[in-house]
């Protein structure tokens, strides 16, 4: 790894191992693209890579004559000189003007990554990542802008993210401010984007790239289980196991954009960012802005490898304190068990058995605090409920670490229900517009988190909950999207900044709790997967999946979330049938099989499962004790995709590759067909893994396939529904 500047062609080398991000000053003093992709020698001067000529129609600088942006491929666009392409950024002048030019002056480059302010972002030591920051100045506007680079030695990964800083004496105001625009010089590729919903999150979909736009985003002020920050853009013919693709992952939570544009002349611009609609942010004088920073990875080596990218990037330079790359304690949570139905005795009754099972961690969900019987009031009351709880949360933590578990807890911070004690007294603290109704979403208003008085006064009652018992985890819920968002605390002028400060104000409170409790561990959720980022796995090293637990359809879920997120953020727990959202039976093992891939818990009562399953329970949890490091932090590929087949299969293989662990999941019942092969991963070619009693090469197990007949012939052959195999290989 390392980052070389030719003075005198005036060009940047960023590279490692596997990657290459080249780029220079153009003629008209700004930062051009030259290259991104797999490994390139460096050279003194790539400026031939430059289009210094005119076309037909096209606007020119006027002191070059020859040279057009729109002719060539930019590092942070602008809109309004010579380029007609979206642009990476606005600023509006205190005269009305929008049109900026940005030119070169300074730059630095240092080893290791400095944080940024109040926002998540990667982090690396001096020697796992160099950094290079460019200066460059628009004397008109008298702003000034930082492009900062940092490329990963380890990884085929460059992150990047822009700085905006007012010079002058006016308010300038920012409109528009993406972290990342990436112009190829190749339109032969297709866009994959995870989209959903409530309960059928992250869909991957696939779209060939042609002339003109596609783009995601959302506006809900979280980043949503409708699009997900993240999307990947490939070869058509890239798979899991071979191609090139580029992956781009933003580390935020809230409004964002992506977007992939392909113009008439052969370039492909992508782009990355806050979502600029509903975004202002002045800029008085000495003010700055910093952008949220966005991730790309690049490979040539197929979909799984980009995805363990970021598995192993966001394990090991995102997720921070005593919860990274640990195994994540086996937890069972009361809520598709009780709902808000319960009482002390009830909920001890449930940890008991939970013991027996051999469960590690109990959670106490929804319902415990102020006047919450059901989801129409009491958010923002975060005080026990003294008819559940007698001796409050410290009475019942204290017994569940007598039975010998750990305890954790439910908040939902951001909200208030309209019957609560919090609204009652401070009706001005939720976004509202004034002279407009307020929507409502779950029967709840969101507080303004843009303002610091509520973050405090938030966490002023949930420390004292915490402090007074021996908490070990949290599940911070968020059960809606913003709706009239406004602030009175902010003028008009300053309306545009509230989403982003909202967001701001969500990440200053999970810090202040990350500071004061460095040992509790913290599980993200919104509905599921409302909020599945890659921002929050900077405070919540794991992430509530889907309000979905039915075996089956988690299956797909589980698979669309391993495109960009690691397996130890996938919370994932067995939880009764029917299943609460499908109605559909599946086995416990098939439950468990599922959720093994994830963080594995439970989210039933066990005292309720028939003997048989109960003594199958206690043995998946040795299961997952012995094997939960592998699973979840283990290099993960997929192997069928449950959306093209009725079986779906995955693995993971462990770093040394001496142990792997497969799953292999029938959806849908082939009738009178033979089981066939499967493909294996990641194995040592010449080493002989033992899977059930019978031995195999590596590359036998990899290029012929595992016969799944081996697995089972009489289930497979007449094929039932929903059955499913999780098979140990450990190497002779
Ligand atoms: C939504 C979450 O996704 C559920 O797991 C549960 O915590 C409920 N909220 C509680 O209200």
């Amino acid at each position: 790894m390392d980052i070389i500047w030719h003075s005198k062609s005036k060009q940047y080398n960023l590279y490692n191992d596997k990657i290459s991000y080249i780029m220079g000053i153009t003629p008209l003093g700004d930062l051009g693209s030259i290259y991104f992709g797999k490994r390139i020698h460096d050279k003194e001067d790539m400026s031939y890579v430059l289009n210094r000529f005119g076309l037909p129609n096209v606007a020119v600088d006027p002191d070059t004559e020859s040279y057009s942006m729109e002719l060539n491929r930019q590092e942070y666009p602008s809109f309004g000189i010579t380029d007609f392409g979206t642009q990476a950024y606005e600023i509006e002048l205190a005269n009305g003007s929008r049109v900026s030019a940005f030119v070169y002056r300074d730059h630095k480059i240092f080893k290791g990554k400095h944080a940024l302010k109040g926002l998540p972002a990667t982090y690396a030591d001096v020697n796992e990542a160099m950094t290079l920051e460019i200066y460059l100045e628009d004397e008109t506007a008298r702003m000034s802008l930082t492009l900062i680079y940092t490329i990963f030695d380890k990884y085929p990964v460059i992150t990047r993210h822009v700085k905006f800083t007012n010079n002058g004496t006016e308010i300038t105001k920012l409109t528009r401010a993406l972290s990342v625009c990436i112009d190829l010089p190749n339109q032969d590729y297709e866009w994959m984007q995870f989209s959903g919903a409530w309960a059928r999150e992250r869909v991957p979909e696939v779209k060939k790239l042609s002339a003109g736009s596609v783009s995601i985003e959302s506006k809900r002020g979280i980043s949503s289980a409708n699009q997900n920050p993240f999307v990947i853009v490939k070869r058509p013919k890239t798979d899991d196991f071979s191609g090139e693709a580029m992956g781009m992952s933003f580390v935020y939570s809230g409004n964002f954009l992506a977007q992939a544009e392909c113009d008439t002349f052969g370039r492909l611009r992508l782009l990355m960012g806050i979502n600029p609609d509903r975004f202002t942010w002045p800029l008085k004088k000495g003010e700055s802005f910093e952008t949220p920073e966005v991730v790309i990875a690049f490979t040539d080596e197929g979909l799984n490898y980009l995805s363990q990218t970021f598995h192993d990037l966001y394990n090991n330079n995102l997720v921070r304190g005593r919860w990274k790359n640990t195994p994540r304690p086996i937890l069972l949570n009361n809520w598709e068990a009780t709902f808000m139905d319960f009482d002390e005795d009830r909920i001890l009754e449930i940890a008991k058995k939970a013991k027996e099972a051999g469960v590690e961690l109990f959670v106490l969900d929804d319902g415990w605090f102020g006047n919450r019987n059901d989801d129409y009031s009491g958010l923002g009351d975060w005080i026990e409920n003294p008819d559940k709880f007698p001796q409050g949360m410290a009475g019942l933590a204290r017994k569940v670490n007598a039975l010998g578990m750990k305890f954790g807890f439910w908040i939902e911070p951001e909200m208030v229900n309209p019957d609560s004690n919090l609204f009652r007294r401070h009706p001005e603290w939720i976004l509202a517009t004034p002279g407009r109704k307020s929507s409502l979403g779950r029967h709840q208003l969101v507080l303004d988190f843009s303002r610091e008085e509520v973050v405090d006064y938030i966490y002023g009652m949930l420390k004292k909950v915490i402090e007074n018992a021996p908490i070990s985890y949290i599940k911070w819920d968020m059960n809606r999207s913003l709706t009239e968002v406004y602030s009175t605390e902010l003028s008009a002028d300053e309306q545009g900044m509230v989403y982003h400060k909202y967001v701001m104000g969500v990440y200053g409170l999970y810090e202040r709790f990350r500071i004061d409790f460095p040992d509790i561990l913290f599980e993200s959720c919104s509905s599921g997967g409302n909020r599945y980022d890659a921002g929050m796995l900077y405070y919540a090293p794991q992430a509530w999946c889907s309000d979905n637990t039915d075996a089956i359809d988690r299956i797909r879920i589980q698979y669309g979330t391993s495109f960009g997120y690691p397996i130890s953020s996938i919370g994932a727990h067995v939880s009764a049938v029917p299943n609460q959202q499908t109605g559909r039976n599946t086995s416990i093992t098939t439950r468990a099989n599922v959720a093994c891939f994830g963080t594995f818990g439970y989210e039933l009562d066990l005292n309720r499962i028939s003997d048989e399953e109960f003594e199958e329970v206690k043995k998946q949890i040795i299961f997952m004790k012995e094997n939960r490091e592998l699973l979840q932090f283990g290099t993960f590929y997929r192997l069928r995709s449950p959306y093209k087949n009725d079986q779906a299969a995955w693995m993971v293989v462990s770093k040394d590759r001496k142990k792997a662990i497969f799953g292999l999941y029938c959806m849908r019942s082939n009738v009178n067909q033979l089981p066939g092969f499967i493909k294996l991963a990641g194995l040592k070619e010449d080493v002989k893994y033992k899977l059930k009693g019978e031995e195999y090469y590596g590359d036998e197990l990899m290029y012929l396939g595992l016969k799944l007949a081996k697995l089972s012939s009489k289930a497979l052959a007449t094929g039932q529904d929903f059955i499913s195999y999780v098979e140990i290989l450990e190497a002779v």
